[in-house]
């Protein structure tokens, strides 16, 4: 049976050497580092994000604000929006909440905020700067909190056969550059799979580490890991459950139960990437903090 790689201690850990360095800047008489978040719409997902992040910011001591538009808000005003934050001298960070209303371009918005609070690690220059192994720049929350997972857990990943599936800008292809890059988080053999992959199954049975961010729920099943692989799964679907009061539950992109019958190590969901994609904004807003002063 498969280790369960804690997301939720692993963050905790995180954050307390986070706020640690808060509180020495703070008693210094210093201001706190400020995280900035643009929620446009009513989306239930959206919304608990925000609210987890605000909530986190405010556990290690950043100050938090969170702007809050009805989906009727035009592009031009969504973009006034941007430019006044990064105007701004108190806001180190910025990030813009995906999926924006159909009516609003989200690479428009994501390429205005200025890459020097770009705490998403979505623009152009942030991801060109992943892409060269610069690490001046900013790299997606969630890549980023999978490979402070890896190091706390002392995952060896070169050599290995590392297998993305999924090809987004969030996760699967920033994931792909970190695995694939000179560092003790990667040195691995990637391979990125999507969905016009021929022979999915017969690939995964190659891998000695799948990260699944496709957001299909319990599409990885049992059948597809090799006995001792580690899984990191980033699937965050929310299915009806008339169970439950909330009235959903979160699925993964992992059949959890088999998984871990075949798997050494394997995040659960919740409690395993979700909390280690706050720690690694945390830890972004932190980095542009320190720049700035
Ligand atoms: N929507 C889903 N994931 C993310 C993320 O990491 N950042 C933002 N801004 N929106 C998202």
């Amino acid at each position: 049976m498969a280790i369960r790689l804690d997301g939720k201690a692993v963050s905790a850990h995180f954050k307390e050497q986070i706020a640690q360095e808060v509180a020495d800047f703070v008693s210094q008489g210093k201001r706190a580092p400020h995280l900035a978040a643009i929620l446009v719409g009513e989306d239930g997902g959206s919304k608990t994000y925000i609210e987890a992040k605000d909530r986190a910011c405010q556990e290690v001591g950043f100050n938090s604000t969170i702007l809050r538009f009805p989906a009727t808000i035009t592009q031009e005003e969504l973009l006034l929006e941007v430019e006044k934050i990064n105007n701004d001298s108190q806001i180190d960070g910025l990030i813009v909440q995906l999926p924006l209303p159909k009516h609003i371009d989200e690479n428009v918005i994501t390429q205005t905020i200025i890459p020097e609070k770009d705490v998403d690690g979505f623009h152009d220059i942030n991801m060109g700067k992943l892409a060269k192994g610069d690490h001046s720049g900013y790299v997606s929350a969630t890549p980023l909190g999978i490979t402070m997972l890896l190091k706390y857990y002392n995952i060896d990943t070169t050599g290995k056969h590392a297998v993305v599936i999924g090809r987004s800008n969030i996760v699967g292809r920033p994931m792909s550059i970190l695995l694939s890059e000179s560092s003790s988080t990667g040195n691995a053999t990637v391979t990125l799979c999507h969905s016009r992959t021929q022979n999915l199954k017969e690939i995964c049975l190659t891998a000695d580490i799948i990260v699944a961010a496709i957001g299909k729920p319990y599409f990885l099943t049992g059948d597809m890991i090799k006995p001792g692989a580690i899984v990191i799964d980033v699937g965050t679907t929310r299915l009806d459950d008339t169970t439950r009061e909330r009235g959903w539950k979160l699925a993964g992109d992992v059949d959890f139960k088999e998984a871990e019958k075949n798997a050494s190590m394997i995040t659960p969901v919740p409690g395993g990437v979700g909390p280690m994609t706050i720690t690694g904004l945390l830890n972004n807003t932190l980095k542009a903090y320190k720049r700035s002063k």
